[in-house]
């Protein structure tokens, strides 16, 4: 499978497939793959004729340079994962991404949706998401692409984007994919210790504890939250916030809401671990 790490050769593969007629889906990652990745390129399959996976560590969504050298770089077993899967992976470096560095980078900025909730915690992150993957959609012109529902903020940050500015690519939503015991997997589940990983169930537990008190009629959002907080920190977690809100806006629940989404994000350990679920009103 071709590794393609530059412009040129970019677009004569895109070029080729589309002088075919070819349908062509796009799974944009930061690579270190593991089952929720291949979902996703299983779904652009599923849709398309082709099917490019980049992988790019993204300099401009990390906040902290820390967490951006820590980032678990696997190119070679991402390959081994991809293969018979993807037809083609995408590999550009920061500089050819920024080749005049990140400050001099033009931005999409996504107003709304990148400010609130996981936005504000960490001002600027959504910011290299939208431009980072408005880049790619220009390079790779898919017709389709997948994003995991795991990262809610940053679909609807992404379907917003698409929409306001008339991109022509469909986008399809893919649904978390979890360990046997809920966790979902992530990356980020690589640096849990394993006492940590064995409590880290916890999270989709509380979640769904969380979920069933709304099904069953439960409005008191702001005591929900404190609750599955106490609970969590019980089992050994520090949250970082927990938030019911309007599913389809983002904003806090009105009378209108048909239905909210509970968005977690907690630290155990040394990983901070994110997990949602949508409840119908
Ligand atoms: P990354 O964290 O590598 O995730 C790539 C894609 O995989 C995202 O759409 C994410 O939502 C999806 N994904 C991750 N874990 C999943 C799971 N357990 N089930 C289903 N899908 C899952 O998200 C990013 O990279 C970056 O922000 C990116 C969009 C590539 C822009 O840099």
């Amino acid at each position: 499978m071709p590794l393609i790490s530059d412009i040129s050769s970019l677009r004569a593969t895109i070029n080729e497939w589309r002088r075919q007629g070819l349908r062509i889906g796009f799974v944009p990652t930061m690579g270190n793959l593991h089952a929720g990745h291949l979902q996703l390129v299983k779904t652009a399959r599923l849709h398309c004729d082709k099917v490019i996976v980049s992988i790019f560590v993204n300099p401009m969504q990390f906040d902290r340079a820390a967490d951006l050298s820590a980032y678990p770089r696997t190119l070679e077993q991402d390959c081994e994962r991809l293969d018979e899967l993807a037809d083609a992976i995408f590999t550009p470096t920061p500089e050819l991404m920024y080749p005049n560095g990140q400050q001099q980078q033009t931005r999409v900025v996504v107003p709304g949706v990148s400010e609130v909730l996981e936005g504000a915690l960490r001002p600027g992150h959504f910011d290299g998401v939208s431009t980072v993957v408005c880049k790619l959609f220009n390079l790779v012109q898919p017709d389709l692409a997948c994003f995991g529902e795991k990262d809610y903020q940053q679909l609807a940050l992404i379907r917003k984007m698409v929409s306001d500015l008339n991109m022509p690519v469909e986008l399809i939503g893919v649904p978390t994919v979890r360990a046997e015991d809920g966790l979902a997997l992530s990356s980020r589940n690589g640096y849990l210790t394993a006492t940590e990983r064995e409590q880290a169930p916890e999270l989709a537990a509380t979640m769904s504890w969380l979920a069933e008190r709304i099904v069953q009629g439960e409005r008191d959002f702001a005591a929900l939250v404190a609750a599955g907080s106490t609970r969590l920190n019980n089992g050994g977690f520090t949250t970082d916030a927990i938030d019911i809100v309007d599913a389809s806006t983002l904003l806090p629940v009105t009378e209108q809401a048909q239905a909210v989404v509970i968005l977690m994000a907690a630290f155990l350990g040394k990983a901070r671990l994110i997990d949602n679920q949508v409840v119908s009103l």
